[in-house]
């Protein structure tokens, strides 16, 4: 008799549907049968049993300038299960004179101890210095497999020092995810804007049109091309990139990419939202005509993107005001890492977009085999870790900023009634959410150690 089993449900993975129960001992799956008896029944009559789903980008905690992203750890994490989410991946980002390992350490500190869910953390490059080439291949050993690298922003790279860091990822194993804007055209149309006395939010996506990020992806790819370094393009929001991606596809080079339920579900338009409202959505890259919003659909339900991540990134309306008379000061970033699973499942499954195994895939085990966490995460296996969603299709939830646990006084889906969400998380066999309450401990989520990039 195992610890536990969950009896009667609709299991779902990426690949199959079917009905069994689930047996658990201790942390981990140990057996999927019929008819298993446990110490404990949890009853999943009339509920899908999903795979923990997996949130491969969030910024918890992200310090720009003299703000502080609102959710830290604990509220973020705790948010996270609400939503059905049981791993996410946050990143370390060196400040200025801090090496690699030094920001590592202080970012570990900040984490342990305050997770209520698994976490593992991305490496950030913010220079290519023998000192940080240096430090890839002992980090990537430790289980920081994968390298964010910025093309814009503070901590943006020249071509030199892309390729010098698409080289030594390939060397080590990392895979590299990269947040694709042209700089200099940024630079170049917000002074223009500015100029011509266009300073409110609204103006934020004529800064940074489609064309300024497939630029610089298609140049990133290019480079990748190079090195013979796989790459995974981060939040990519348009056609443009998705035929840059293409094109290196064609050229033979592995290249994935994740999209946002924000680059799916919401558009231009809500930049024109009246008073200062439109700041709540000043994100980059900016949301797009909703023209864009079909193919990437599309992507999503053929194979062409491997993952949904949210790009979590909550900051209050208060914080958003340093903007109020130049959006360029509007701190960028948006809350979403509640909200983006009974979005995908609603908006895709429930509008037909996607099948039930897609949404496991993009949602969870794709998010997984990228970043190395297969099969501990992602899917529903014996031996996997036992996180599990008990979900029910019927639920319906109104996505207002008071039923969501983010640490921000608004909701970018507060019109939005999704049907579908989850009634029970579980997290290496220990139930962390019921009902809309997280009823775990902070502190219980583990630092993950990822294996290295094979896919
Ligand atoms: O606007 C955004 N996305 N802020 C977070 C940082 C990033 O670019 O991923
Ligand atoms: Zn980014
Ligand atoms: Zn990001």
């Amino acid at each position: 008799m195992v610890d536990l089993v969950i009896k009667n449900g609709t299991i779902v993975t990426a690949a199959d549907v079917y009905q069994a129960d689930i047996g658990v001992e201790g942390e981990r799956i140990a057996s999927i049968g019929h008819d298993l008896a446990g110490q404990e029944v949890v009853d999943a009559t009339g509920y899908y049993v999903f795979p923990g789903f997996v949130d491969a980008h969030v910024h918890l905690s992200l310090p720009v300038g003299d703000v502080v992203s609102s959710d830290d750890f604990t509220t973020g994490t705790i948010a996270a299960a609400c939503g059905g989410t049981t791993t996410i991946l946050d990143f370390i980002t060196p400040q200025p004179g801090q090496s690699l390992q030094e920001a590592t350490i202080a970012r570990r500190g900040e984490a342990d101890g305050r997770v209520a869910i698994d976490y593992g953390l991305h490496l950030t490059a913010v220079d290519a210095t023998p000192e940080t080439l240096e430090a890839l291949p002992e980090l990537a050993a430790q289980g920081y497999t994968s390298l964010k690298l910025y093309t814009t922003y503070d901590m943006r790279l020249d071509d030199e020092q892309f390729l010098r860091l698409l080289a030594a990822a390939r060397e080590c194993g990392l895979l590299p995810l990269v947040h694709t804007e042209n700089h200099a055209a940024i630079e170049y149309l917000k002074a223009g804007l500015l100029a011509a006395g266009k300073t409110g939010p609204r103006y934020h996506p004529l800064s940074r049109p489609p064309v300024v990020e497939a630029e610089a992806a298609n140049r990133v790819l290019t480079l990748a091309g190079l090195t013979g370094t796989p790459v995974c393009i981060a939040h990519l929001t348009c056609r443009e990139t998705l035929a840059a991606i293409e094109a290196a596809r064609a050229r033979g080079q592995a290249v994935y990419a994740e999209v946002c339920p924000q680059h799916l579900l919401l558009s231009v338009d809500d930049y024109d939202r009246p008073g200062f409202e439109g700041a709540k959505f000043v994100l980059s890259p900016p949301l797009r005509d909703r023209s864009h919003q079909q193919p990437l659909w599309r992507a999503l339900a053929n194979g062409g993107l491997q993952a949904v991540s949210t790009d979590h990134c909550p900051w209050t309306f208060e914080q958003k005001q340093r903007g109020r008379d130049d959006f360029t000061q509007i701190p960028n970033g948006a809350p979403g890492v509640e909200t983006r699973v009974p979005l995908i499942y609603s908006e895709g499954v429930g509008k037909g977009r996607l099948s039930l195994n897609r949404f496991v895939e993009v949602c969870a085990t794709g998010p997984a085999r990228l970043f190395g966490l297969y099969p501990q995460k992602g899917t529903i296996a014996v031996g996997s870790d036992a996180d599990l969603v008990l979900w029910d299709p019927e639920k319906e939830h109104r996505l207002t900023q008071e039923s969501l646990h983010m640490n921000v006084d608004y909701s970018l889906y507060e019109d939005i009634t999704v049907r579908g969400y989850p009634v029970l998380v579980m997290q290496r066999g220990r139930v962390i959410v019921r009902d809309n309450e997280f009823v775990g401990s902070v502190g219980a989520g583990r630092f993950l150690r990822r294996g290295l990039f094979r896919l």
